[in-house]
């Protein structure tokens, strides 16, 4: 959600009303995960040469950005390993009584996911070293002078942590995983047989070529490719036909009425760009600057806009602040000054 309140149709983080419908279209299984192959492939040999040995899978930590898979991966791994899951999450922990009452209550071969574990409280985080390495919970009983440790033994479990935020973990916190994976943005190729599996879920008919339209402007993001079909597919139930479902024209003239670009952009992604071409003379400008010449808050440009627009080339990070590329002044459709960008860059490597 921004700071405005509004929720944005091509926002990665989960909105309010998605929790149901996430859980319909989460792949139950590694061979319905789309995409990531490498990490899918190091997996699969893991949870086999786990189970062979009869042992717990190792505890892993998968970081990415929202939406890219990493909850659903904890279902996975806990279906693969035959294994129940319980969820929690960093925040929740406030207390080591709290974290006592979770492990307390783990089986043997359980799987925890603990979701944003960046955001564990510190206490808590040293209370979990020893569960991860040795499953024993130290507690302390009494106070002062006759306080005692007694150890508590855990059952043997699997501890998957997820975060948005791997720079925020502590190094002995991520040391004590032995899978550390982080997630890609996905492939065109695999976003597209993401709409096309949940198409099939959603019974939905639809084009080759709206696959392709919905996938190129989803920001690499599972989550914002199954956004876009359903709102996309309001849009065929309205104004197309129910025997041709999603055609190629529907596809754009809904996606472009939801004020996303070719390049998976909305109004205030473009505004900054167009911000910085015409009141900076294409930048260096400082991020609180920006904020202010398109009245945003500076954390919302910050966390949510600016991460994709450089990730997809179209402003860069240099010394002195957020510069266009030429690729940003292509898309906004300004002929680029490609020597004047050219030397801006080259401050980066200042
Ligand atoms: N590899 C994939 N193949 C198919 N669908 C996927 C894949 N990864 C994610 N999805 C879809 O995207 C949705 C969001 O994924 P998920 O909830 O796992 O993201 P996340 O990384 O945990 O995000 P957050 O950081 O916000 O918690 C899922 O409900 C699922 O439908
Ligand atoms: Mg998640």
């Amino acid at each position: 959600m921004t700071d405005t309140g509004l929720e944005r149709i091509i926002e990665s983080s989960k909105l309010g009303c998605e929790n149901k419908a996430e859980n319909s279209l989460r792949p139950r299984n590694l061979n319905d995960f789309i995409g990531q192959e490498k990490l899918k492939n190091n997996l699969k040999i893991f949870i086999k040469a786990a189970k062979r040995r009869f042992e717990t899978l190792d505890h892993c930590l998968f970081y990415a950005p929202p939406g890219l898979g990493k909850t659903t991966l904890a279902h996975i791994i806990a279906k693969e390993m035959d294994s129940n899951l319980r969820v929690t999450s960093g925040p929740v922990l406030e207390k080591i009584k709290d974290l006592a009452a979770i492990l307390t209550n783990l089986s043997d071969g359980d799987v925890l996911f603990i979701d944003e574990i960046h955001r564990i409280n510190h206490f808590v985080e040293e209370a979990l070293y020893p569960v991860m390495e040795d499953f024993e919970l130290d507690i302390i009983i009494g106070q002062g002078p006759s306080a005692k440790t007694i150890k508590l033994p855990i059952p043997r479990f699997t501890l998957i942590g997820a975060t948005t935020k791997a720079g925020l973990l502590s190094s002995p916190l991520r040391d004590r995983f032995g899978i550390i994976e982080r997630l890609e943005f996905y492939e065109i190729k695999d976003l597209m047989n993401i709409v096309n599996r949940s198409a099939t879920i959603m019974n939905i008919q639809i084009d080759k070529d709206a696959i392709n339209e919905i996938a190129i402007r989803s920001r690499g993001t599972p989550r914002i490719v199954n956004r876009l079909l359903k709102r996309v597919r309001d849009f065929a139930e309205i104004k197309g036909d129910k025997i041709s479902g999603i055609t190629y024209i529907i596809a754009k003239e809904a996606l472009s009425a939801l004020e996303v670009d070719s390049a998976g952009l909305d109004k205030i992604d473009r505004s900054i760009i167009i911000a910085l071409i015409t009141k900076f003379d294409g930048g260096p400008a400082g991020i609180e600057t920006i904020a202010v010449a398109i009245s945003e808050d500076v954390n919302t440009i910050a966390d949510i806009y600016e991460p994709y627009l450089i990730q997809s080339g179209f402003i860069a990070r240099t010394s002195r602040g957020r510069i266009v590329t030429e690729a940003g002044y292509n898309h906004i459709g300004i002929t680029p000054p490609i020597k004047t960008i050219k030397k801006k860059l080259q401050d980066k490597l200042l």
